[in-house]
């Protein structure tokens, strides 16, 4: 009869795909109950939104079904999203275990609706998700998430979180919202937001995202430094020469000490609404080729799309109106690759006890 030790070792041959080593050296095997030919564990991953979630769970319950007396087994597929100590000076957020700051080099790429799907992707993964809004040049996440443009105005909430589709919410509208977009100036907005991030009570957050003010001004540059980001993600698209632009922006996070994971390319093809179909007016390939050339990663490729497009503007974003939709899956491997650099990085910086 196997016993937990030959359990242990079956399934070391089975890998974890991102971190490139075995579930059991990894610690992510736990609980190991044998009860006569019964076994069961649990496998603890480092993020919920793992895309071979299903497939390690295959992997594990064949090798254990295949060992010497063994009739039945069950696992129980489990995440622990791991926290991410910030490199530079920033203080951590107590709580918060991934800060994801999502950046652009101009307005209008989409970096607010790669925000908003990718928070609510993640959340209907499992994750404990944050989403704060600090773009003080269009703070557009809260019309995006289905509050009305009179919300922000009404009294002083205080520093709450607003819940919706399961993800925490905080706009910088919402909670200050007399002040003229004027008086928002560089390194104010740093302070505002550092303040707004520390004193929020988040709770326990698995990824915290921040959709951050477009450009390399210094609102954004002060706001990255005050922020204890994990690592950005940039939203670029191919229809500009946003690439050469993203190099620039990589660039001034990397002189931040900021890592960059990499970047997402927003409007990437075009799904016909009519016959679904799938149309690659910029050709095929070009933004993982242009973010290769210029050392990054390339995290994925949204489509051009009429239902995000409409989802954005009436509140109720692609991946809670439409999950299944090849539209919602196309934002949903972006947050499991982004997910993925959360778990790589920390495993980079801390190792493994
Ligand atoms: N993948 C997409 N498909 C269709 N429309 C999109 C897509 N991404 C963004 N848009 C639309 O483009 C406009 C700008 O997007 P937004 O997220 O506000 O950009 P940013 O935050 O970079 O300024 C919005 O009207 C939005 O609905
Ligand atoms: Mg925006």
């Amino acid at each position: 009869m196997a016993t937990e030790q030959d359990i242990l070792d079956g399934l070391k041959q089975v890998e974890d795909p991102d971190l490139h080593r075995d579930i059991v050296s990894l610690g992510f095997v736990q609980d190991i109950k044998i009860d006569g030919g019964n076994v069961s564990f649990r496998i603890v991953l480092t993020t919920p939104a793992c895309p071979v979630k299903a497939e390690l769970k295959a992997q594990a319950e064949e090798i254990v079904s295949g060992l010497p007396g063994v009739s039945n087994v069950d696992v129980d597929m489990d995440a622990e999203v791991r926290v991410n100590q910030p490199m530079g000076s920033a203080k951590p957020v107590e709580g918060v275990r991934n800060i994801i700051a999502v950046a652009s080099n101009k307005g209008g790429v989409g970096k607010t609706t790669v925000s908003v799907n990718l928070a609510v992707a993640l959340a209907k993964q499992g994750a404990r998700v944050g989403l704060l809004d600090a773009d003080v040049t269009g703070p557009n996440v809260p019309i995006m998430m289905g509050f009305e443009a009179g919300f922000m105005a009404e009294g002083d909430r205080g520093l709450t979180t607003e819940e919706k589709y399961g993800v925490r919410l905080v706009s910088l509208g919402f909670v200050l919202p007399r002040l003229s977009p004027v008086a928002w100036r560089g390194p104010m907005v740093g302070t505002a937001v550092r303040q707004l991030i520390h004193d929020i009570k988040w709770g326990e957050l698995d990824y915290l995202l921040i959709d951050l003010p477009p450009g390399t001004s210094d609102a954004s540059m002060s706001m990255a430094q005050e922020a204890p980001i994990s690592g950005v993600v940039i939203v670029s698209t191919p229809a500009d020469v946003a690439w050469e632009d993203a190099g620039k922006a990589v660039a001034m996070f990397d002189k931040l000490n900021i890592p960059v994971f990499g970047v997402i390319e927003n409007m990437s093809y075009f799904v016909c609404p009519n016959c679904d179909e799938h149309h690659d007016i910029f050709g095929h390939g070009g933004g993982r080729k242009a973010a290769e050339e210029l050392g990054l990663e390339f995290l994925g490729e949204i489509p051009l799309d009429q239902a995000t497009r409409e989802g954005a503007d009436n509140g109720v974003p692609i991946t809670q109106s439409d999950p299944e939709s090849s539209q919602a899956q196309a934002f949903l491997r972006v947050a499991e690759q982004v997910a993925a650099r959360c778990s790589t990085l920390q495993f980079a910086t801390a190792g493994v006890e």
